[in-house]
């Protein structure tokens, strides 16, 4: 499928989507409240992300959160509130916040830049770079570029991929279908379900590999 294809798909399903799940923004006092709480609660965020929420390697992989797109944030932990996402590991955490802190929160995980993660390999980096700048017309992979932004920023609540942790990447992108979009109900994680589909495990690697060296 051609980018501006892809474009009007990820409009369409952002469309429905948030009018579906907008959370219920209620300014003044209570936010003030939520705002406090989440700065304790970051504290307890980053014993699992690292201190700067630039991720972790340990027993699990720890997903980098420095810099991603608020919305995406707070999305992904509506997700897991919602089973929409599957990870029993954020689903308690994000039972043990209100949802009135995720705003806070998500703003103060999105204020930080630290370098990535590093570590991963890079042999296959150029194929990588190929597949997230042009994708695999072959194969019916659209470019990575066109919706995750040509510096793999991300924008709203397509994520940033850029410094993303190498083994999260492989994990989350061939775990897709079992993990994300679950209840039987179709969300926005639902876009990346051909792209999932059409890259082979090595394809997944390369472009991990490209966008966790990138800053
Ligand atoms: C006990 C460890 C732990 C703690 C504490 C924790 N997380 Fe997580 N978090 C994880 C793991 C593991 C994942 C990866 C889940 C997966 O693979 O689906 C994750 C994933 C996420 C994601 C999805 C990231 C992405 O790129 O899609 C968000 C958002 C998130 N956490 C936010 C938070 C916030 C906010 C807090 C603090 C309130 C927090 N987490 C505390 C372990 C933790
Ligand atoms: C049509 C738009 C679109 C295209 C093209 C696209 N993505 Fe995505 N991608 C998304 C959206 C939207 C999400 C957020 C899904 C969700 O909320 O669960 C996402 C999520 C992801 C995630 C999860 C990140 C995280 O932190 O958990 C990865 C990894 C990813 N995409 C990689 C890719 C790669 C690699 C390509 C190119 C081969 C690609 N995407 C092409 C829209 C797109």
């Amino acid at each position: 499928m051609r980018a501006a294809h892809w474009r009007v798909a990820l409009q369409a399903a952002l469309a429905s989507f948030l009018t579906a799940a907008t959370l219920s923004a209620d300014a003044g006092e209570k936010y003030v409240h939520a705002a406090r709480g989440a700065e304790a609660k970051f504290e307890y965020c980053t014993t699992c992300h690292g201190p700067s929420a630039q991720g972790f390697r340990g027993f699990y992989v720890m997903p980098r959160l420095a810099g991603q797109p608020a919305q995406y944030i707070e999305n992904q932990l509506l997700a897991f509130l919602q089973q929409r996402r599957r990870n029993p590991v954020m689903a308690n955490v994000a039972h043990g916040i209100t949802p009135s802190m995720f705003p806070a929160l998500a703003k103060r995980m999105s204020a930080l830049n630290p370098p990535p993660f590093g570590g991963a390999p890079s042999g296959e980096a150029a194929l990588g770079r190929e597949i997230f700048a042009h994708g695999l017309p072959d194969q019916n992979v659209p470019a990575c570029s066109a919706c995750h932004g040509p510096d793999a920023k991300g924008q709203r609540e397509i994520p940033r991929l850029a410094g993303q942790l190498y083994w999260y990447m492989v994990q989350t992108l061939s775990l897709w279908n079992s993990e994300r979009g679950q209840g039987g109900r179709e969300d926005i994680s639902w876009i990346m379900r051909p792209t999932v589909a059409n890259l082979t495990p090595k394809q997944i690697q390369a472009v991990a590999e490209y966008v966790s060296a990138l800053r």
